[in-house]
């Protein structure tokens, strides 16, 4: 089996893939760039954000497996291959994804970030504590992500409400659907989380309408892409007190520009896009569990509905 290995890696992280790969999967051949020669060779494309184009030319490819979860970057190739598309899908990143999402909740319901700001200012002010049980926390998103956080935050006690496209139901987690459902859970909401993939449909949502939606003073937490967000309506939104906290995990652009507003804003928590990493060890297994499902010609695992772009 001869696969391309090809992504916006630098050397050293490219080449620790190819070893933990090859570990996993050591009968077959690793190839870190498609040439005349191999093209017709390789029947699949390991990929993490491959340069658009890079998967053109080869005549055989029936695979191509991203190693990240979020698949926008890829569909978003016009020149994307008409083959299967499978993401990431791996337990040990839902986990990290929920410890982060836990985090940044308890930060902001019990004002850690407030706290901070008043040790800066040598302040000493003890500000109302309310119970989990008071703050509503809305999951935009209740798919592998959205429903790990879900579990850790139902465990200590928050009121939670899911959002999501087809609606459904998930033990534990009241859901809701749709863009009607969508302005009178804002409403409600203490705390937002976004955890949705990156769609025509949801670019661009946190915009200043949803600010508007929401509860007077709620925290916004994106963990899921920059493009969800209009960067100048939620500067306008923490101006006006109408969001409190903002932490943003991820950008418009990677890395965030250094003369940007948001590194200095006393509101805002910036994280180098770091709320769930690709666990190596584990996606190397999963990756070759569906290379060899395609081998042996068994059903693929965790496969993109391109029509829905997620
Ligand atoms: P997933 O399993 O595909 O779940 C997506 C969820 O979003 C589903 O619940 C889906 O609804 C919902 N959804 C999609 N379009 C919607 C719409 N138009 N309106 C309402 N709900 C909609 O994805 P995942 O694995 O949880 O990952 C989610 C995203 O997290 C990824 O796409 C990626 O952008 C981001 N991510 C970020 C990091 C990081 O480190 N910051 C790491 C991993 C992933 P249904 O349930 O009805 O289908
Ligand atoms: C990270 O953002 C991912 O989509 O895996």
């Amino acid at each position: 089996m001869d696969i391309l290995l090809s992504g916006s890696f630098d050397d050293a992280e490219r080449d620790a893939w190819r070893a933990e790969l090859q570990d996993a999967l050591p009968e077959a051949r690793w190839h870190l760039t498609a040439t005349p020669e191999n093209a017709g060779l390789i029947t699949a494309a390991v990929v993490a954000n491959p340069l658009p184009g890079s998967l053109q030319g080869l005549p055989n490819l029936r695979l191509i497996q991203s190693l990240w979860a979020g698949v926008d970057r890829l569909l978003n190739d016009p020149t994307l291959p008409d083959v299967p598309v499978a993401r990431m899908v791996d337990p040990a990143m839902s986990a990290a994804m929920a410890e982060t999402a836990l985090w940044a909740t308890l930060s902001l319901h019990r004002r850690f970030y407030a706290y901070a700001q008043q040790q800066h200012a040598r302040e000493w002010q003890q500000l109302p504590q309310r119970r989990a049980d008071e703050i509503q926390v809305t999951l935009l998103g209740t798919g592998q992500m959205g429903r790990a956080c879900a579990m850790r935050l139902l465990a200590l006690g928050y009121r939670m409400t899911g959002w999501n496209l087809r609606g459904g139901t998930l033990e534990g987690l009241p859901l809701e659907h749709g863009m009607d459902a969508l302005w009178p859970l804002l409403a409600r909401s203490d705390i937002v989380i976004n955890l949705l993939p990156l769609t025509a449909q949801t670019s661009e949502l946190l915009d200043q309408r949803f600010f508007n939606a929401l509860r007077p003073g709620a925290g916004l937490v994106n963990l899921a892409r920059g493009g969800h967000l209009v960067e100048a309506d939620l500067l306008r939104a923490l101006a006006s007190a109408q969001v409190s906290h903002a932490v943003l995990d991820v950008f418009r652009n990677e890395p965030l520009p250094s003369d940007h507003p948001f590194w200095s804003h006393p509101q805002v928590t910036v994280l180098p896009h770091v709320a769930a990493a690709t666990d190596m060890r584990s996606a190397a297994r999963i990756v070759v569990q569906n290379l060899r499902a395609l081998r042996d010609a068994q059903p693929l695992s965790d496969l993109v509905e391109r029509s829905r772009g997620y």
